[in-house]
């Protein structure tokens, strides 16, 4: 990721080719589109390289990249080495090229990862000239102005991700016609008006991830023929209008993520319940209103959040997916009584019914039958009509249950539910660092890690600022090993190479976490680094989105790299000298 791809196809080159190629690198930028549009009316590259109109065409070449650090503001001066030689080949922070040519027999720029600079200023339309590119990563940053549309020029596109910024605007139509765009991250910006209608040609799109913005209308229905998108999160925006009845038809689906938008009177679409692929649906604060739909077709629902509107009614009696660890339904107005399926839930985790007006007994069973018994369960029922607790009231370890606001609070037995809460289990942080390994000296930004139960060694870690946007669950500590197995699979790394040193939740609910990541260790021959290439590696793994999305983890967000110490220089790539390497 952070160093330029290395090797070039030159074998067998005579040493002047190889000159005449590395003049080629120089315009690595696709000068034959210029030509076409000279005047001269060149068109053939070679001559072009060789004859009078290779100046001409080197300053375009470097223009593009030029402008579009000329419209950034870049107070770490982090791209200040913008300026010498040859992108693909010399030392330009965050530029990575293919590692051969294309078709036109030029190098051209693979990614752009400009991750977490503290860039200000605007994104060039020059942007659209690099017409190969297929990861444009300006994420975290403080860019401010709109998303040029010229962006939609860059056919190769893969990942578009600029979340975390301060763009302002509409959404260019022109984004739409990227055939083969994978993710969309404009998340955390004050991007503005409508969803374009043209969306609905992203048909190699998964990740549609624009929550915390400003955007408004309706959800075009169009959208529900993307034949690939699995994850939709549109939540804490302007929307508004009804939900559209046809999203059923989205044949991938797994997440729908939509709270805080007035859909004002909208009724939840019968149809969502034939969502059959979806793990989560959070509809939370929405301004809907009519009843609550029956979802007991959707058979690995793990997480329903329908909290905060005004849905009225009964809560439908068939049961629910089994997989859920969640189910929101506070603040509705919702009534009738407790389905007895509450009982029969075994992953449940957090079950809210506060704030409506449901009556009838609390069924004791719910805790009962439990048969994890050390997992966390928090039950809220407070502010409803519920008039007793049918069966035990001694409640097991872990399970907290909240009644105040019920007539079964006049209970003597019950009053002790009736106390008032200090919040959801959400709030909960771990900062379990599981490591004692007191007895070597080990310097910062080395640190010690255990590689066993009775070992530890001393290494320079990797650390990722990371955070699950969308968990399917509300207590991360039965998931806690899950998870470390999940990512160190997915990144190819044992299981002790990670040492996870914090989980915050945050608002969402998200969970915000610390990789620390460690060399593979093999016994008295063991680095105290990762080499070049793994360093590599694992970066590209993070910033390729190359992880394999879990269905209880969710997506992830990559908010940092650190890279400390051994790794320091890791963000300005290595010169590659193609003559050298000739010679
Ligand atoms: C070029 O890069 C690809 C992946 O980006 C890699 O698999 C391949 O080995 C590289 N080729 C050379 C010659 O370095
Ligand atoms: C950018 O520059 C700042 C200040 O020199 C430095 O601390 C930071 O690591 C650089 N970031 C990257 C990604 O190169
Ligand atoms: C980013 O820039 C702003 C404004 O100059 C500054 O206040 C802030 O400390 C910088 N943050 C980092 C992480 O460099
Ligand atoms: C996506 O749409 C384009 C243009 O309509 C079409 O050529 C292409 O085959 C479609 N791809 C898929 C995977 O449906
Ligand atoms: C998204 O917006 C909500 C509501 O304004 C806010 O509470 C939340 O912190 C925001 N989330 C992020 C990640 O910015
Ligand atoms: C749900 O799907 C079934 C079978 O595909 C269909 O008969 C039914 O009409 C659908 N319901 C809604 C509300 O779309
Ligand atoms: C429950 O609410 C529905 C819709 O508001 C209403 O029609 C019904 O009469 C209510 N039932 C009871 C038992 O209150
Ligand atoms: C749902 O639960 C079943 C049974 O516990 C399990 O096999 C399946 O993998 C779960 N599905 C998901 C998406 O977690
Ligand atoms: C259960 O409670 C114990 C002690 O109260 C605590 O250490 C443990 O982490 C809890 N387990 C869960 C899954 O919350
Ligand atoms: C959890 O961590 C966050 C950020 O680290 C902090 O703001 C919050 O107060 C912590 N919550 C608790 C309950 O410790
Ligand atoms: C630390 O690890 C040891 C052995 O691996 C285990 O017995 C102990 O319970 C762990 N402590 C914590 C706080 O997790
Ligand atoms: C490239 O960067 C490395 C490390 O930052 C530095 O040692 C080297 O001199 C630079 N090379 C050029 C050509 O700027």
């Amino acid at each position: 990721m952070i160093r330029n791809s290395g090797a070039f196809p030159l074998l067998g080159m005579s040493k002047s080719r190889a000159c005449t190629f590395g003049a080629v690198l120089l315009i690595w930028l696709c000068c034959s589109s210029l030509l076409v549009a000279a005047q001269d009316g060149i068109t053939d590259p070679v001559e072009v390289v060789q004859g009078r109109m290779m100046t001409k065409c080197l300053n375009f070449a470097v223009k593009a990249l030029q402008d579009i650090r000329n419209s950034l503001i870049d107070i770490n001066k982090n791209l200040s080495n913008w300026r010498r030689g040859d992108p693909c080949t010399s030392n330009w922070t965050g530029v990575l090229c293919f590692n051969t040519t294309k078709e036109d027999a030029y190098l051209h720029v693979r990614e752009l990862q400009l991750l977490n600079m503290n860039l200000s200023g605007t994104l060039s339309p020059s942007l659209g000239r690099l017409s190969y590119m297929e990861i444009l990563d300006f994420m975290w940053n403080r860019i401010t102005g709109s998303i040029p549309p010229e962006i939609g020029n860059i056919k190769s596109l893969k990942l578009l991700l600029l979340n975390g910024n301060q763009l302002t605007g509409p959404l260019p139509k022109e984004l739409g016609y990227l055939p083969n765009l994978d993710r969309i991250q404009i998340d955390q910006n004050h991007i503005s008006g409508p969803i374009p209608k043209s969306f609905a040609y992203l048909n190699s799109t998964k990740h549609f991830h624009m929550n915390n913005n400003s955007i408004s209308g309706q959800i075009p229905a169009e959208l529900s023929r993307l034949p690939k998108l699995v994850h939709i999160l549109l939540d804490n925006n302007n929307l508004s209008g009804t939900l559209p009845p046809d999203l059923y038809k989205l044949p991938q689906l797994l997440i729908l993520q939509l709270d805080n938008n007035h859909f004002d009177g909208s009724t939840i679409p019968p149809s969502y319940g034939n969502m059959t692929q979806l793990l989560k649906l959070s509809l939370r604060n929405c301004s809907l209103r009519g009843p609550m739909p029956d979802l007991s077709g959707i058979p690995n629902l793990g997480y329903l959040d329908l909290s905060f509107n005004q849905l009225a009614g009964p809560i439908p009696p068939n049961k629910l997916s089994e997989n859920l660890t969640t189910i929101r339904l506070s603040n509705n107005n919702l009534n009738g009584t407790i389905p007895a399926y509450f009982s029969e839930l075994p992953l449940l985790q957090l079950l809210s019914i506060a704030n409506n007006s449901l009556s009838g007994s609390v069924p004791s069973t719910i805790w009962q039958t439990r048969t994890n018994r050390n997992e966390g369960l928090d039950l809220h029922f407070e502010n409803n009509m519920l008039s007793n607790i049918s069966g035990s009231t001694s409640l097991p370890q872990n399970v907290t249950l909240w009644l105040q606001g019920n007539p079964a609070c006049s209970d003597s037995n019950i009053v002790k539910f009736c106390g008032s809460q200090n919040g959801d289990m959400d709030d909960q942080n771990t900062t379990e660092s599981n490591v004692t390994c007191l007895t070597q000296s080990c310097p910062p930004p080395y640190e010690n890690f255990k590689t066993s139960a009775s070992s530890c060694f001393c290494a320079a870690p990797l650390i990722f600022e990371y955070r699950l946007k969308s968990p399917g669950f509300s207590n991360f500590i039965p998931y806690r090993v899950a998870f470390q197995e999940y990512l160190t699979s997915g990144l190819e790394l044992y299981l002790y190479q990670l040492d996870l040193s914090s989980a915050a939740w945050e608002k969402g609910p998200r969970l915000k976490m610390q990789l620390k990541l460690f060399p593979d260790y093999v016994n008295g021959n063991s680095s105290h680094t990762f080499n070049d290439s793994e360093v590599r590696r694992i970066v590209s793994m993070f910033t390729g989105w190359n992880i394999p999305d879990s269905p209880i983890f969710g997506p992830y967000e990559l908010l940092g790299i650190n890279l400390l110490g051994p790794y320091a220089d890791g963000l300005s790539p290595k010169p590659i000298s193609v003559l050298s390497k000739i010679n």
